[in-house]
């Protein structure tokens, strides 16, 4: 049997994308080959799908870290044919064929039953973009010490900034977005932003060792510059939790906001976070954290796919990008 995918081959160190079809095999021991119904784009797969080595070692490649669909054969007691289950992160969409592919052939240990208040395409809607966002707020919530000053969340408009903001709306927070988007401003305020700050605007002035708190806390999406600049501005015992790194991979620092003030900077791993973490998550946004993404979200198929992968990387998208397979 053949399925389709999106596939990325290289040829002479150039990479490209064509819909194709791909022999479907059967699931190893221990796996389970789950019929995707839905897939999302995130800015890994968008490195995936352009050769990026750092993320994918060898091509050809379908890319896709996120999956939402039924069980079609079970190698594995967990699961049985036609549950609805969830996958992300791990080894799919990075070395494993991905959720751009119809079909994808996973360890069962990946997969997560849907949650049943939780359909494929909202689930998709959040994808891994929305666990992050929801392990940093978890990881804010944990570790940080109270304070009215608002929550910082950078690249506000992306994936995780825009869950970011939403769920520390929902959970009561002042809520500063920091966006390069002077065109979204209407956008972050409808998805429950107090204030917006101009990336330009707020790099204009050098960062020093230490500034006036103006943050109780940050999700940092973006990293490089923008995370320098934040950490002297967060207040005693605030976190930053640092997921992204779109804007650069080096941070300037001193150790005063760490040892004056005690703010923790604190990582954040969604793809490898434990399934158990992973299986809460889905189930809070079924229920507690469920939210309507619908007026935020892009459908398109894998015919449509490569406008969406450049304009991430260009860091132009808004909101998330989910991709619908075919009946
Ligand atoms: N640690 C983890 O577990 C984990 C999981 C998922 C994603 N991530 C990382 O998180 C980051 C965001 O992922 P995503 O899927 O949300 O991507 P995304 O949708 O493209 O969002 C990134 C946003 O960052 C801002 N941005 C783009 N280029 C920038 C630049 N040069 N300087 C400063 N800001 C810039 C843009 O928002 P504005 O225009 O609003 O500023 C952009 O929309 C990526 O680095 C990704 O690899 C990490």
């Amino acid at each position: 049997m053949q399925y389709s995918a999106y596939y990325v081959e290289e040829k002479d160190g150039a990479f490209s994308a064509s819909i194709s079809e791909l022999e479907l095999e059967k699931p190893e021991d221990g796996f389970v080959q789950i019929k995707v119904s839905h897939s999302s784009l995130n800015y890994k797969d968008a490195l995936s799908a352009s050769g990026n080595k750092g993320v994918t070692r060898n091509y050809p490649f379908v890319p896709g870290i996120d999956a939402a669909g039924i069980i079609s054969d079970g190698n594995s007691s967990h699961f049985a044919e036609g549950d609805e289950v969830i996958v992300t992160g791990y080894d799919m969409g990075m070395n494993t064929p991905g959720g751009f592919g119809e079909y994808v052939n996973v360890p069962a240990v990946w997969v997560v039953k849907k949650p049943t208040n939780l359909n494929s395409l909202e689930a998709m809607s959040i994808g891994t973009a929305g666990l992050t966002a929801a392990a940093s707020v978890l990881k804010i919530y944990e570790s940080s010490k109270a304070s009215d000053l608002p929550v910082l969340v950078s690249g506000a408009t992306g994936g995780v900034g825009s869950i970011g903001v939403i769920l520390m709306s929902k959970l009561g927070k002042e809520v500063s977005a920091l966006t390069g988007k002077p065109s979204s401003v209407d956008f972050l305020k409808s998805i429950g932003a107090d204030n917006i700050i101009m990336r330009d605007e707020y790099l204009e002035t050098p960062s020093k060792a230490m500034e006036r708190p103006l943050f109780s806390s940050a999700i940092d999406t973006v990293g490089g510059n923008v995370l320098s600049k934040i950490l002297p501005q967060i207040s005693p015992h605030g976190v930053v939790a640092c997921c992204g790194n779109v804007a650069g991979i080096e941070v300037n620092t001193t150790v005063f906001p760490f040892i004056l003030r005690g703010i923790t900077l604190s990582g954040i791993d969604s793809a490898e976070s434990s399934i158990e973490f992973k299986s809460s998550i889905w189930n809070k946004f079924a229920d507690e954290w469920k939210l309507d993404l619908s007026s935020m979200i892009k459908v398109v198929t894998k015919e449509n796919l490569q406008q969406e992968i450049d304009l991430i990387l260009e860091g132009g998208q808004q909101g998330r990008v989910v991709l619908k397979h075919g009946e």
